[in-house]
């Protein structure tokens, strides 16, 4: 299917019917349109419900909700490089690439087709208590951080927990439990907050722990596919050295 002057938008997909069923390859072909995205097309296709060389066929899975890439939902594997459907442009993916092939994250399990589980993510945030506690024997109201504070810590707080880092992180793999740079710099700045920092121990220990910080490789993969631009190797850095000070603290304790 083609525009009046026959340019088309092909779209290669990896598809999965369920969990723990083999993947395969279905491609699709839409008429060209201007300003589309990755999601746009996704609804085109399920409209179409036909594959390029005629065949009927299921719509494709897909996730997503904000479509302003702030939920992180609609993470996926775009040309070969993890971001977020929602912000794909068809235009500029076209201009690298006769078609735009999309896959679904490799290092979660597949739920179907491009949906995954992300709920790893979701366990390291409690791993870490990824939260400023409100309800326990604190002086509220919270201490007001100064303007520096606020500009060091505010590009942390914008992590979606889309799962791109931990795409991208070799730690990351079937053999361990590693907790992922989003948790790391996470447990940074709830450890940073005055209120947060009530369970600052909590979260070093957690840090500590099997699967912990230890067992970053320091790739640095994950800050250059972090689509907020989250400086996580300065959070990994900042995270060690506290680890380090608290073992030492811990030590002359004794
Ligand atoms: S740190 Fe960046 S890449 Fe990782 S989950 Fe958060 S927003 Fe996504
Ligand atoms: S620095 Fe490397 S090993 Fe550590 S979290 Fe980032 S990608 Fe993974
Ligand atoms: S739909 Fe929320 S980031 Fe894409």
């Amino acid at each position: 299917m083609s525009d009046a002057n026959g340019k088309k938008i092909r779209l290669k997909i990896r598809r999965q019917d369920g969990p723990d069923q083999p993947s395969y390859w279905q491609t699709f072909e839409l008429p060209y349109e201007p300003q589309l995205n990755v999601i746009t097309c996704l609804q085109r296709i399920a409209e179409l419900g036909r594959t390029a060389d005629g065949q009927k066929t299921t719509p494709v899975a897909w996730d997503s909700n904000c479509l302003e890439e702030v939920c992180g939902a609609c993470t996926m594997v775009i040309n070969r490089r993890v971001r977020q459907a929602c912000s794909a442009l068809v235009d500029r993916l076209l201009a690298e690439a006769d078609e735009i092939r999309l896959e679904p994250m490799s290092k979660f399990p597949v739920v179907r087709d491009l949906v995954v589980d992300r709920s790893r993510m979701f366990e390291a945030l409690k791993r870490i208590k990824a939260w400023v506690p409100v309800d326990g024997y604190y002086d509220l109201p919270t201490p007001r951080l100064t303007q520096n504070e606020q500009e060091e810590l505010y590009p942390l707080s914008r992590c979606m927990t889309c799962g791109c880092c931990l795409e991208a992180c070799p730690q990351v793999n079937p053999k361990t439990n590693f907790i992922g740079a989003h948790a790391i710099s996470l447990a940074v700045l709830f450890n940073s907050h005055p209120t947060g920092a009530a369970e600052k121990q909590a979260r070093l220990y957690a840090l500590m722990e099997k699967g912990g910080l230890m067992e970053c490789g320091n790739a640095q993969n994950c800050v250059k596919v972090c689509p907020k631009e989250i400086p996580l190797t300065d959070s990994i850095a900042k995270a060690g050295r506290a680890l380090t000070f608290a073992s030492i603290k811990h030590w002359l304790d004794r």
